[in-house]
């Protein structure tokens, strides 16, 4: 099977260069003008990128007393319709489960995927078998380690679990991740606006406030510091969880963040909406901040200091919604994005010189590909890489609406807006899955990226550290002291 993407112009993460892409067996096999002899993808006017990865989704996860709508058909789905051709999502370990048993629940639910999928383990509890776990986990192709400080009661963890959590996968070059908010906090916050009558989705921003996110992420990235681990931080909305980030680079510190697409263009206005609906649909954590906080994801994004651009797709449906009717804290926290994240950023990014095209490329695929070790078979347009590739059409238009998506839920939070810059292909190893809108998607396609891990940057950091440690100045020419 040979393809041949003819007369589009390759845009990486750091080349913009006319080509055609010669595909067979599901990997690109070269790249160079007039190439010829297979099926022809006309590619005329567009863009070829690395597909888009998406590191951050809860696929038919098991979440707040339900689980999420969308599972790894639809969701995958609804990536490639998009142009996102990998996910990466979250395993999550119940209260004594051991790790493997839970991956093994994630792979029965994955087999039905379209695209390529890995997975980050969530370390949700701390003991002995943990401890055994995250070597399991990392022998299996599991090397990030989400770690919930928000969710008291459920998933968090506290200090002295994180802590012995991140020096373990510091050792065995894993990397540590973290959705930072302060839980205890949280908890009280929630308690007291339920007490006093606010509990309408409103409740749930005055929950959270941005400072919640801030000082979870200082610590997360001091103790991450302390056990000599690397630092990924999700989902980052505001400017006190950004500094802390932009800060810990500048003194040179391994911390990567990952803005959410929904955040860079929606804002907490959403949740003060008259309509119960409309507001407890755009309930997720961290929530939407104001355009202060927006300016500075943007900035982070522009500048560097943020590195990944993400959803957290994790779609529940309006009825699950109204399970918080009456109390905000019952509404399941998650929204829906899969499917627009490419088109989003395109439109608000690209489109309004905020980003290259070659750093949307960076923020939306190769950046994460290298933090996560899968590049250059994914996240590249290379030889050799994987034939993940979308064909972007820059003049193709849109307006998302709920009625048009793959998505299985019955809403969308970017409702109406309109987005140009949309797939005229996208291609899972070599597959065309999404032509001119029209879904080819073969479910099964899919296959497992076991990761490898990536010691270099541990060792790097450990090492920087060893060598700058304190140490006792060898004196001369003063007497011995002692007894
Ligand atoms: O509200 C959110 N973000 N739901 C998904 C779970 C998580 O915290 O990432
Ligand atoms: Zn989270
Ligand atoms: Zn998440
Ligand atoms: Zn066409």
């Amino acid at each position: 099977m040979t393809t041949i993407i003819k007369n589009g112009t390759v845009v990486t993460a750091d080349l913009t260069y006319k080509a055609d892409v010669r595909i067979e067996n599901g990997v690109i096999t070269d790249i160079g003008q007039g190439l010829k002899g297979g099926a022809e993808l006309d590619a005329t006017g567009c863009y070829v990128m690395p597909g888009g990865i998406d590191p951050h989704t809860h696929l038919e996860m098991p979440f707040m007393g339900t689980y999420s709508a969308d599972d790894f058909e639809s969701g995958t789905r609804a990536a490639l319709s998009g142009g996102t051709t990998m996910v990466v999502d979250f395993v999550l370990p119940g209260q004594g489960q051991g790790l493997m048993d839970a991956a093994q629940m994630w792979h029965n639910k994955s087999g039905r995927a379209n695209c390529d999928y890995s997975y980050h383990m969530a370390v949700t509890w701390w003991g002995e078998k943990v401890w055994d776990g995250i070597a399991e986990a990392m022998g299996a192709g599991m090397t990030s380690f989400k770690h919930f400080m928000a969710y008291k009661g459920a998933l968090m963890v506290n200090d002295d679990e994180l802590f012995a959590s991140f020096r373990r996968i510091g050792e065995l070059g894993g990397l540590a991740m973290v959705h930072a908010e302060n839980g205890d906090v949280v908890a009280e916050l929630t308690a007291k606006l339920i007490a006093e009558g606010n509990t309408g989705p409103e409740g749930h921003a005055y929950s959270r406030p941005p400072q919640v996110e801030g000082e979870a992420t200082n610590r997360a990235i001091m103790i991450a510091d302390m056990a000599g681990v690397p630092l990924y931080v999700v989902h980052v909305s505001c400017e006190d969880a950004h500094e802390a980030i932009r800060r810990a680079r500048q003194q040179g510190k391994r911390v990567w963040g990952e803005p959410l697409i929904q955040h860079l263009t929606l804002d907490e206005s959403e949740y003060f909406h008259p309509d119960w609906d409309h507001a407890a649909r755009r309930v997720m954590s961290p929530p939407f901040r104001n355009k202060q906080h927006q300016d500075s994801l943007w900035a982070g994004l522009m500048s560097g200091s943020l590195s990944v651009v993400a959803t957290d797709h994790c779609a529940f449906t309006t009825e699950q919604k109204r399970f918080g009717l009456g109390n905000f804290a019952k509404i399941p926290n998650g929204t829906g994005g899969l499917e627009d994240r490419m088109p989003m950023l395109w439109t608000h990014g690209v489109a309004t010189g905020r980003l290259t095209m070659n750093e949307f490329v960076a923020v939306t695929s190769t950046n994460i590909a290298k933090i996560l070790n899968c590049y250059p078979k994914k996240g590249a347009v290379l030889v050799g890489a994987d034939a993940d590739l979308v064909v972007w059409d820059p003049e193709k238009e849109k307006t998302i609406t709920a009625g048009k998506q793959q998505s299985s839920i019955d809403y969308n939070v970017f409702e109406g807006k309109t987005v140009k810059g949309l797939p005229r292909f996208t291609l899972t190893r070599g597959m065309v899955a999404i032509h001119d809108g029209e879904v080819k998607t073969q479910e099964g396609h899919g296959k497992f990226f076991a990761r490898e891990p990536r010691p270099a940057i541990n060792k790097a950091l450990t090492q920087w550290k060893d060598l700058t440690a304190p140490r006792p100045v060898v004196r001369t020419g003063v007497p011995a002291t002692g007894v």
